[in-house]
């Protein structure tokens, strides 16, 4: 299929689109940039599939008046044809469904979409995410937040895939299964591709400056395909209709892992899926001299550890730490580039914002200047309490760094009834 169909893109934060063979589109994701693969699954037949496994689960969760319903008016209204439990419900059971089918999807995406010629490995963790409209998710976030289901109900904060011991050599496959719209996508942040960032737990910190995002807009079908180093995380749903995606990965050669653990995951080796050895995929990845070398380093290092535990003593305390040191696991294969990303700008005096500009002013407050007026607002977002001061404006909006929210600084409001309205100070006064 590789070259016969329309052309996949590189998606530009101006709104560019450059074209580009689909045959380098992986040598392309591995140099930083995020292409768009239009249509690539509806190609594959993929997409079909995975809209049948929705609507069976939709019919035995809800029935079938339901999912003839959901079939009429399309899988972006899900939410209004299902309750809060029954999406719920519905999720978990698709995803379960799909579950053995996803290696066989990658291998496809990799031979026919991507054009790979040579074995690769594929990620044998995947996630199908139901993304409900901010408003109506916000009714059920007791049970959505749970997280007791296959799939995930809730937006991603902007993160690492590595940071969740995912191969650090592991390209992200996005799967839009609906429509896809800029006010419930997904975001990339390219300001961070070459660059050290600060993480909190398994996310970016919250006042770690990260730039605007590349906000990407698709038809169902399409195939969205960026490195797992790329910050990346998903838009709050402040749109009407409801986002399905599906997320998987790829890595075209060996696994390159934070840890053998991280390895352990699995990853399957393209040649065996699909074929009566495919219960062997696994085993493939875990005889590469990366993780038997990772292993060995990881039972050093507990080694040691237990050492330094049992006897104590500074000779051995420095040794651990040398090991450690010594032992971390590689970065050779992750981008290069370790420049460091500025923090939020911090302002005694708003007046002095150039225009665009988004500052701290004290720990509760944030200026920004917008269209020649000084705004003064309160400095933590109403969804959960990100650091506005590392956000940044567009079209008269400020943006939350987190999901990206857009408040309206004349109002303190932003689209989402159940989200309260920022505090607002004296426009252009700090006193
Ligand atoms: S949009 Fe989620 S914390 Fe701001
Ligand atoms: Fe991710």
């Amino acid at each position: 299929m590789a070259g016969t169909e329309e052309p996949a893109a590189i998606l530009r934060r101006d709104g560019a689109r450059l074209p580009i063979a689909r045959t380098d589109v992986v040598a392309a994701v591995k140099a930083g940039e995020v292409v768009l693969v239009p249509g690539a699954l509806r190609q594959l037949g993929i997409l079909d599939q995975i809209v049948a496994a929705i609507l069976t689960a939709v019919r035995e969760v809800a029935g079938p008046t339901q999912a003839d319903a959901l079939r009429r008016l399309g899988l972006e209204r899900i939410h209004e044809v299902l309750d809060g439990a029954q999406l719920e419900a519905a999720l978990h059971q698709s995803h379960a469904r799909l579950q053995p089918r996803y290696p066989s999807f990658l291998k496809a995406i990799g031979v026919e979409a991507l054009g790979l010629r040579r074995p690769f490995y594929a990620h044998a963790v995947q996630v199908l995410r139901f993304l409900a409209p901010h408003d109506v998710a916000a009714r059920h976030a007791e049970l959505f937040l749970q997280k007791k289901n296959l799939g995930r109900l809730d937006p991603h904060a902007p993160h690492r895939d590595h940071w969740f011991d995912v191969p650090l050599n592991a390209v992200n496959l996005w799967l839009a299964i609906s429509a896809v719209a800029e006010d419930n996508g997904v975001t990339v942040f390219p300001d961070a591709w070459a660059a050290e960032v600060a993480q909190s737990g398994r996310y970016v910190r919250g006042d770690q400056l990260i730039g605007a995002p590349l906000r990407v807009a698709c038809e169902a079908g399409d195939l969205l395909v960026f490195h797992g180093h790329h910050v990346h995380g998903a838009v709050l749903n402040t749109s009407r209709a409801t986002r399905i995606a599906a997320t998987m990965r790829l890595c075209s050669e060996r696994p390159v892992a934070p840890s053998a653990a991280a390895l352990d995951g699995g990853c399957l080796w393209s040649p065996l899926i699909g074929t009566r050895f495919e219960a062997y995929a696994a085993t493939a990845a875990r005889l590469s001299w990366i993780h038997l070398l990772e292993r060995s380093k990881q039972t050093i290092s507990a080694g040691v550890g237990a050492l330094e535990k049992r006897v104590g003593g500074a000779p051995l305390r420095s040794l651990g730490r040398l090991t450690r040191r010594a032992l971390r696991y590689r970065r050779g294969d992750s981008p290069p580039g370790r420049a460091t990303v500025p923090r939020p700008l911090s302002v005694d005096d708003p007046a002095a914002l150039a225009d665009g500009q988004i500052a701290a002013i004290d720990d509760t407050r944030c200026a920004a200047r917008i269209g020649g007026r000084v705004f003064v607002f309160g400095r933590r977002c109403p969804h959960e309490q990100a650091d506005l001061a590392a956000g940044y404006v567009k079209d008269g909006r400020v943006h939350c760094p987190r999901h990206d929210y857009p408040i309206d600084p004349t109002t303190g409001r932003g689209p989402c009834e159940t989200l309260a309205p920022l505090p607002l100070y004296a426009e252009g006064s700090v006193a």
